[in-house]
């Protein structure tokens, strides 16, 4: 008697699965998750392509049968917050950290609205952290509102929040690491999940062909990156739309990867590494097989935020941003949105103000604290700069968005508007 109920149980498993909420893609099926309280459907944590260290995101090639579970959040680049992965009940850190997350409105909740079988547009969402923190899954990061909003406006989108590589393990600096095509792999492994998204958002009801990159402060400096990747000629199709918030290209410093900074900072690192007497081609070989935990606290003693970031690379960023943008080599075929979160200057007042106790008072105060820094920042930038936002103006024009004579002036002058 009990055998042949055994001999059930994988049939009944696989119904289970069958009847389940699934996503067929074009090398395996997923299982997703219903979300009662927004009336939404989840997959979680889909790998869009393997990460080893300091190696660029390997295409993942395998199909499978049956359905993997992509109920729950993946696994999360370093570093590890502690803070928000209670909050999302992520628990895992790990270099092998490229998934990706689906949020979309349900199918019923879409009858409602339009059309079940209409592909929705989709929202690809970029989080900040200044290239040293932050991940897909992160509550900040949390697209069921928005995608609940749409829904709600009778314009429903589905959302694809992901994780890309941060800090010493997504940005090595210096000559080698640009040698080896590594030096920007956080924007690499951003472009990747964009390249699976083509192949794959279909199967779960998106439109491959309505592709709006999004993103917030370092978010949006890789949304600007990767309007302009690899000198704006990739002949890549990947988005049609862009959304940048509280920043751009050549906000910060863009160095190359031959400057002296960045050559000091990958040297620094071999010390701290212990691969300092590594024959030079084989010091990006001991620093792979450094454990990670080991590698990530030595970039952390190298040096913090703006240490690892992107860089002049003569290939994904193929000159220095703004150059290229003067130059007119961007794509011209995209609808592009742009503005700043109120008041998010305040967060950087207190890095500007570092040496004046007393805050800044004076013109020449804020020049210094702005040229330390931006040290790329040419005199005249600065000069346009605090015309547009005079220290002893009026309340500054923190937004793009009021009316502000002075601002558009600076632009033209500047010869951007
Ligand atoms: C699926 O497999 C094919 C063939 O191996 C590969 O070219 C493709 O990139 C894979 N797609 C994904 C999303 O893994
Ligand atoms: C957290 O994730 C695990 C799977 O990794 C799941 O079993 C559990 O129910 C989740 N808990 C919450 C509160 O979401
Ligand atoms: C967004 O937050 C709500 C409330 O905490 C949670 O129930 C939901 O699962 C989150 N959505 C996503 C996509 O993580
Ligand atoms: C290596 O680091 C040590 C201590 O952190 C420092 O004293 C030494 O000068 C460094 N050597 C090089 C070559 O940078």
């Amino acid at each position: 008697m009990k055998l042949p109920f055994l001999a059930l149980l994988p049939a009944v498993a696989v119904a289970a699965c069958a009847e389940g909420l699934t996503a067929k893609t074009r090398n395996g099926t997923y299982l997703g998750r219903y979300l009662a309280e927004f009336d939404q459907e989840l997959f979680l944590g889909i790998p869009f392509a393997r990460s080893r260290v300091w190696r660029k995101p390997e295409p993942l090639t395998e199909s499978w049968k049956g359905a993997r579970s992509a109920e729950w959040n993946g696994a999360v680049c370093y570093p590890p917050d502690k803070l928000a992965a209670e909050v999302t009940n992520v628990t895992q850190v790990s270099e092998d950290c490229l998934n990706l997350n689906i949020v979309r409105p349900s199918r019923a909740s879409l009858a409602k609205v339009e059309s079940k079988d209409k592909l929705l547009p989709v929202a690809v969402w970029l989080y900040g952290g200044g290239f040293y923190d932050g991940f897909g899954a992160d509550f900040n990061s949390n697209f069921s509102y928005v995608v609940q909003a749409s829904v709600g406006q009778g314009m429903p989108i589905m959302a694809v929040t992901l994780n890309y590589r941060v800090g010493v393990l997504g940005f090595p600096g210096g000559k080698e690491a640009a040698a080896a095509g590594i030096a920007n792999l956080g924007l690499k492994d951003q472009r990747q999940a964009l390249r699976w998204i083509q192949e794959n958002i279909a199967a779960f009801g998106g439109d491959p062909d309505k592709v709006t990159l999004w993103g917030q402060s370092a978010g949006a400096t890789s949304v600007a990156a990767q309007i302009l990747a690899y000198g704006g000629k990739s002949g890549e199709s990947l988005f049609r739309g862009a959304i940048m918030i509280s920043s751009s290209v050549g906000v910060v410093n863009t160095y190359r990867a031959d400057d002296s900074r960045q050559v000091g900072n990958y040297a620094a690192l071999l010390n701290h590494t212990g691969c300092l007497d590594a024959v030079t081609g084989d010091s990006l070989d001991c620093i792979r097989n450094t454990p990670v935990p080991e590698l990530y606290e030595a970039g952390n003693k190298v040096g913090g935020v703006l240490t690892w970031y992107p860089a002049t690379d003569d290939d994904f960023i193929a000159k220095p941003p703004t150059v290229q943008l003067l130059a007119g080599e961007f794509p011209r075929d995209l609808t592009l949105l742009s503005g700043t979160n109120s008041d998010e200057g305040f967060e950087y007042s207190e890095s500007l103000t570092r040496g004046t106790p007393n805050g800044i008072q004076t013109e020449e105060q804020l020049r210094a604290g702005a040229s330390a820094l931006m040290p790329m920042a040419r005199p005249e930038t600065l000069d346009l700069v605090f015309r547009t936002y005079p220290v002893d103006g009026p309340r500054p024009p923190y937004a793009w968005s009021s009316p502000n004579p002075s601002f558009c002036d600076g632009l033209e002058a500047a010869g951007m508007k």
